[in-house]
C-alpha cells in the first residue's frame, strides 16, 4: 500500500457533501482475518450541492459494488471510492457494496479490531472508514440496521435489539447519526446488569459488559451510570431514549472511552473498579467518565458536530457537564480545585507552547491530534464563563432552546451561542472570540485606595501563539470579593465583566482599606500576575470565603517560596509554613480540601513558573528544591504528623467524598511522615490495607523516599494477574524514580516479559510516568529523551495515535538550556526522519519542531 500523503483540511473550505444517507443496513460475517462486511446504503443527492457519490474507505479490501441492484462504474483509490454523477440516478438510490477486512490484525485499535479475543469497534473521528466505503463525515446522519453473524455469545450493536437466533443477531437504532457514533462489539463477555426507569416512566436495561474474572468490578460503574441518567433528567432535563443501554469495557483503547449510541465502548481502566483494586482516584475518574460518555447522549449524539472543526461544540459542553455532576455528588470546591490544577497542567502547558491552538481549530492535518486539553477542558471553561456572565436562568434557558431546535441535526458553534444570544438578547460576539484566539491571557491588577473607594485596575494582554502574532482582548468574567482587615467579607462575590485591554473598578463606601480576593472560583481561565506580600496571602488564607482562592493562596506561597529556594537559595519563609501548618490541622476544614493544601506544586509547574519569571528552568535544581522542602516540611509537622495520620483512618472502604478526602490527606501526611520515621508507618499500612488506595499510596510513599523494593516485589506477587494493577505496578515505580534513575528504571521495566507495546495503558503507564516525572525526563544525559524517541519509533507503525499523543511529552522543549533543546531536538529530528512515519506523528512532530 501506498502511504497517504497528509493533506490539510480547513474550516473555511466546509461543504455540505453532495448526497444524504437514509438508511443504512450492515451485515458483518464475523472472523479474525477475513471479516466480511455487506453494506445497502440508501443515498439521496443533495439538491444544495449536487455531484459525485464520493465515500471514504480505506484498507478495505473490495469485493462487489452496486448501484440500484446493477453494476456500476466507480474509482478506487486508498482512501476513496468515487461515482461519477453521469453515472448515478437523479433520485435516492440504493448503494451495495461488500468488503473484507482483518480485526485480528489491525493493531492501531481504529475501525474493528480485536482486544484480548473480543470484537470490538472505535470510529471516532474517522475511523469508520476502515469499515466500509461511506461518506465518513458527521454532518451526514443516517438510521443504521446492524445484522452481526458469528459464534460468539454475545453480540452488540447500536440501538435496540430487534431479532436474534442461532449464530446472529439484529440490532435497529431509529435516531439518525453520524458514522462516528457507530459501534459493534461480539465476545465471550459478562453482563452486570441493572434497570432504570426514566422521568417519563419508560425502562430501561442497563449492562455493563466484561471478561469473566471482572465481573465484581462493575457495581460502582452501575451506580455512577443510574445517578448520571437520573442527574440529567433533574438538571438539563434531559430524558434516555431507547430501550437498553449497553457499555462494553475493553482492554485495548487508545483514549478513556467512546459515546457510541447506545453502546458506550470503555477502556476497562475506566468503567472497572473494586475497592481491593482501585484507588480513589480511579473510582472519582470511573464516576466522571461514565457520566461524560452517557451526557453525550444529548451533547454529541441528539446533537451532533457539522464537521470536526466542532469537537468543542460537544467535548468542551459535555466536560462543562460532567464537571457539574461529579461537584454536585461529590465536593464543588475540592471538584473545582482539582480542575485547575488539570487546566494548569495540561491545557496551559499546551496553550504555551508550540501545540496551542484555538478551541476551535481552523485547520488541521490528522484530527485525531485535536482531542485535545484545550479543546476539551479550555472548552469546558468557556461554557463555565458563559454561564457566569448571563446566569444560571439564562443559561438553562438557552440550553433548552438548543436542545429544542436541534434535536437530530449537525451544528456548529455559531448555532450554539446564537441561542444565548436570543434569550439573554445581548450580542455574544466578542465573547465568542474564545473559540478563535488561542493563548493563555495574562491578567495584572494593581490596587487604588482612596478615602473609601478601592479601586481595581486591570491590564490584560495574551501572548503570540503559532500563526496568530496579534492578540485582542478577551471577555473576562472576574469574580471578586473584598474582606475587611477584621476578616470580615464586606463585599461578597460580583462579577466584573471585563472586555477591554485595560479598565477599572470601583468599589466605594468602604471604611477600611479592605483586601481584595480576584479572580474566585477560578472564573476566567488566565495567568493572574498579582503582587502580594507573604502577609496578605496568608491574611487572605486564614479569612478568604472562597475556598478556590483560599487554596490558591496557599499554592502561591509554596510557588513563592520554591521559586526563592530554586533561584537564590533562601530558606521557606516563616509566613507560609504557619499558614500551611494551621491550615492542615485546622480540624474545622474538609480532608480532601487540606490534602490539596499539603500537596506540593508539581516539578513541571515550577519549571513554567520559572519560565515565565525569564529564568531558564533546571531540571534538577527545582527536583532538589521541591525534596528539601518536603523535608523541611516533614520536620515542621514533625509532631503534627502521628496524630494526622491516625486521625484520618477511614474505617471500611467507601469510594465516597468522605472517605476518599480522608484518605487523600492520610497518604499526603504518610509521605511526609515516611520521610521522619524510616517507612515504618509505610511498611506497615502497605501490609494491612484492605484498598488499593492505601496499599498503593504506601508503596509511593516507600518508593519517593528511596525504600520499598521488597514492597514493591511482594506487590507483584500479589497482583500479577489483575492487568489493571499491574499498569499501576510499572507506573508507580517510574513516577517515583529520582532522576538519574528513571531512564534506567523505565528501560528495564521495557524489557519485562508483562511489557507490551500494544496494549495503550501499558505503554502510557511506562512513558506516560517517565513523561511525567519531570526530573527524571530531563535528566542532564537525555537518556530519557532517547528512550522515549526509541519506542516512539517502534509504536508509530501499530499504532500511530497514541504514538502521536505520546509526543506531547517533547511540546515544553523551549523552556529549557541549550543543551537540553539541542538533545530534544535531534531526538524529535530523528524521529520526523523515520521511514514511512504515519500522518499523525509526523504532523505533531512538526508542529512541536517548528514554533
Ligand atoms: N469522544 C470520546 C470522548 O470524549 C473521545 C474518544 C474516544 C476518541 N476514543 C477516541 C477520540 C478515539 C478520538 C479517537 O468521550
Ligand atoms: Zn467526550
Amino acid at each position: 500500500m501506498t502511504a497517504l500523503s497528509p493533506q490539510t483540511i480547513f474550516l473555511k473550505d466546509y461543504a455540505e457533501p453532495h448526497h444524504w444517507v437514509e438508511t443504512v443496513h450492515l451485515t458483518f460475517a464475523l472472523a479474525p482475518r477475513a471479516t466480511r462486511v455487506t453494506s445497502k446504503i440508501v443515498f439521496k443527492p443533495n439538491t444544495n450541492n449536487l455531484g459525485d457519490l464520493i465515500l471514504n474507505g480505506e484498507q478495505l479490501s473490495l469485493k462487489s459494488v452496486t448501484v440500484n441492484g446493477a453494476t456500476v462504474s466507480y474509482e478506487v483509490t486508498d482512501t476513496h471510492l468515487t461515482v461519477k454523477q453521469a453515472d448515478l440516478p437523479s433520485e435516492p438510490f440504493t448503494f451495495e457494496a461488500e468488503v473484507e477486512i482483518s480485526p485480528e490484525t489491525n493493531t492501531a485499535l481504529e475501525g474493528l479490531y480485536m482486544s484480548s479475543g473480543m470484537y470490538c469497534t472505535q470510529c471516532e473521528a474517522e475511523g469508520f472508514r476502515k469499515i466500509t466505503y461511506y461518506p465518513d463525515r458527521p454532518d451526514v446522519m443516517a438510521v443504521f440496521t446492524v445484522r452481526v453473524e458469528s459464534e460468539l455469545p454475545v453480540m452488540l450493536s447500536n440501538g435496540n435489539p430487534q431479532a436474534s437466533g442461532t449464530g446472529w443477531t439484529e440490532w435497529h437504532d431509529p435516531w439518525p447519526k453520524p458514522a462516528y457514533l457507530f459501534a459493534l462489539v461480539a465476545g465471550e463477555l459478562l453482563a452486570h446488569s441493572g434497570t432504570f426507569t426514566t422521568m417519563s416512566g419508560k425502562n430501561v436495561d442497563l449492562n455493563i459488559y466484561v471478561r469473566k474474572g471482572d465481573e465484581d468490578k462493575c457495581a460502582f460503574g452501575m451506580q455512577a451510570l443510574i445517578d448520571s441518567m437520573v442527574w440529567d433528567e433533574r438538571v438539563y432535563g434531559r430524558e434516555y431514549d431507547l430501550d437498553i443501554f449497553n457499555i462494553v469495557a475493553v482492554d485495548d483503547f487508545n483514549m478513556g472511552a467512546m459515546e457510541n449510541k447506545g453502546l458506550n465502548i470503555f477502556n476497562s481502566s475506566c468503567v472497572l473498579a473494586s475497592p481491593e483494586t482501585s484507588t480513589d482516584a480511579t473510582f472519582e475518574r470511573v464516576e466522571g467518565i461514565i457520566a461524560h460518555e452517557y451526557f453525550h447522549n444529548w451533547t454529541g449524539n441528539r446533537i451532533t458536530c457539522r464537521d470536526w472543526f466542532q469537537l468543542c461544540l460537544k467535548e468542551g459542553l459535555t466536560v462543562y457537564r460532567d464537571q457539574m455532576f461529579s461537584g454536585d455528588i461529590r465536593s464543588h470546591a475540592v471538584k473545582r480545585i482539582e480542575e485547575v490544577l488539570q487546566l494548569r497542567a495540561r491545557q496551559f502547558r499546551e496553550d504555551n507552547g508550540p501545540l496551542a491552538h484555538n478551541v476551535r481549530p481552523e485547520s488541521f492535518v490528522e484530527i485525531n491530534n485535536f482531542y485535545t486539553a484545550t479543546v476539551y477542558e479550555k472548552g469546558a471553561e468557556i461554557i463555565g464563563m458563559l454561564r457566569r456572565l448571563i446566569g444560571d436562568e439564562s443559561y438553562y434557558a438557552g440550553c433548552s432552546l438548543y436542545f429544542d431546535r436541534h434535536d437530530g441535526q449537525a451544528v456548529t458553534i455559531e448555532d450554539w451561542i446564537k441561542v444565548f444570544e436570543e434569550v439573554t438578547g445581548r450580542d455574544l460576539a466578542h465573547f465568542a472570540q474564545w473559540y478563535s484566539q488561542a493563548g493563555t491571557p495574562r491578567l495584572t491588577v494593581d490596587e487604588a485606595w482612596n478615602t473609601g473607594t478601592l479601586t481595581l485596575n486591570f491590564a490584560q494582554s495574551t501572548p503570540a501563539t503559532p500563526g496568530q502574532d496579534v492578540k485582542k482582548p478577551q471577555v473576562l468574567p472576574i469574580m471578586v470579593g473584598l474582606i475587611a482587615p477584621d476578616g470580615t467579607e464586606v463585599v461578597p462575590s460580583t462579577v466584573l465583566e471585563m472586555t477591554e485591554s485595560e479598565q477599572s473598578f470601583s468599589f466605594d463606601g468602604l471604611s477600611e482599606r479592605p483586601v481584595a480576593s480576584i479572580l474566585r472560583d477560578f472564573s476566567a481561565p488566565v495567568i493572574l500576575q498579582r503582587d502580594m506580600d507573604a502577609k496578605t496571602r496568608a491574611f487572605l488564607l486564614a479569612h478568604d470565603t472562597d475556598p478556590f482562592n483560599t487554596w490558591e493562596m496557599g499554592r502561591m506561597l509554596a510557588k513563592d517560596t520554591l521559586v526563592e529556594m530554586i533561584v537564590n537559595d533562601i530558606e521557606p519563609a516563616r509566613d507560609y509554613l504557619d499558614a500551611l501548618k494551621s491550615m492542615v490541622t485546622d480540624e474545622t476544614k474538609d480532608p480532601a480540601f487540606r490534602a490539596l493544601c499539603l500537596a506540593l506544586p508539581s516539578q513541571d509547574d515550577m519549571a513554567q513558573t520559572l519560565f515565565d519569571a525569564g529564568v531558564a528552568p533546571d531540571p534538577m535544581a527545582i527536583y532538589e528544591a521541591r525534596e528539601n522542602l518536603r523535608h523541611i516540611l516533614a520536620a515542621e509537622l514533625k509532631d503534627d504528623l502521628p496524630a494526622l495520620y491516625a486521625a484520618n483512618d477511614a474505617g471500611a472502604f467507601k469510594p465516597d467524598a468522605d472517605g476518599s478526602g480522608k484518605r487523600s490527606l492520610r497518604m499526603a501526611v504518610l509521605s511526609l511522615l515516611t520521610l521522619n520515621d524510616q517507612g515504618a508507618a509505610a511498611q506497615s499500612l502497605f501490609e494491612t490495607a484492605d484498598n488499593m488506595t492505601e496499599q498503593a499510596g504506601a508503596l509511593t510513599a516507600l518508593l519517593s523516599a528511596g525504600i520499598g523494593q521488597e514492597e514493591l516485589a511482594s506487590f507483584y506477587a500479589q497482583w500479577f494477574h489483575d492487568r489493571l494493577v499491574m499498569d499501576k505496578w510499572f507506573m508507580m515505580q517510574v513516577a517515583a524514580a529520582a532522576p538519574l534513575d528513571a531512564a534506567r528504571i523505565a528501560k528495564t521495566l521495557t524489557e519485562h516479559a508483562d511489557f507490551s507495546m500494544k496494549n495503550p495503558n501499558r505503554f502510557r503507564a511506562v512513558f506516560g510516568a517517565l513523561a511525567g516525572n519531570h526530573g527524571g525526563f530531563h535528566a542532564p544525559d537525555g537518556a530519557a529523551y532517547k528512550l522515549l524517541a526509541d519506542w516512539l519509533i517502534k509504536l508509530d507503525p501499530l499504532n500511530p495515535q497514541t504514538t502521536a499523543r505520546m509526543c506531547g511529552a517533547f511540546e515544553t522543549w523551549k523552556r529549557y538550556d541549550a543543551d537540553r533543546q539541542d538533545m530534544i531536538k535531534s531526538q524529535l529530528k530523528r524521529i520526523l526522519a523515520t521511514e514511512g512515519l504515519s500522518g499523525d506523528t509526523t504532523e505533531m512532530v512538526s508542529r512541536i519542531l517548528n514554533a
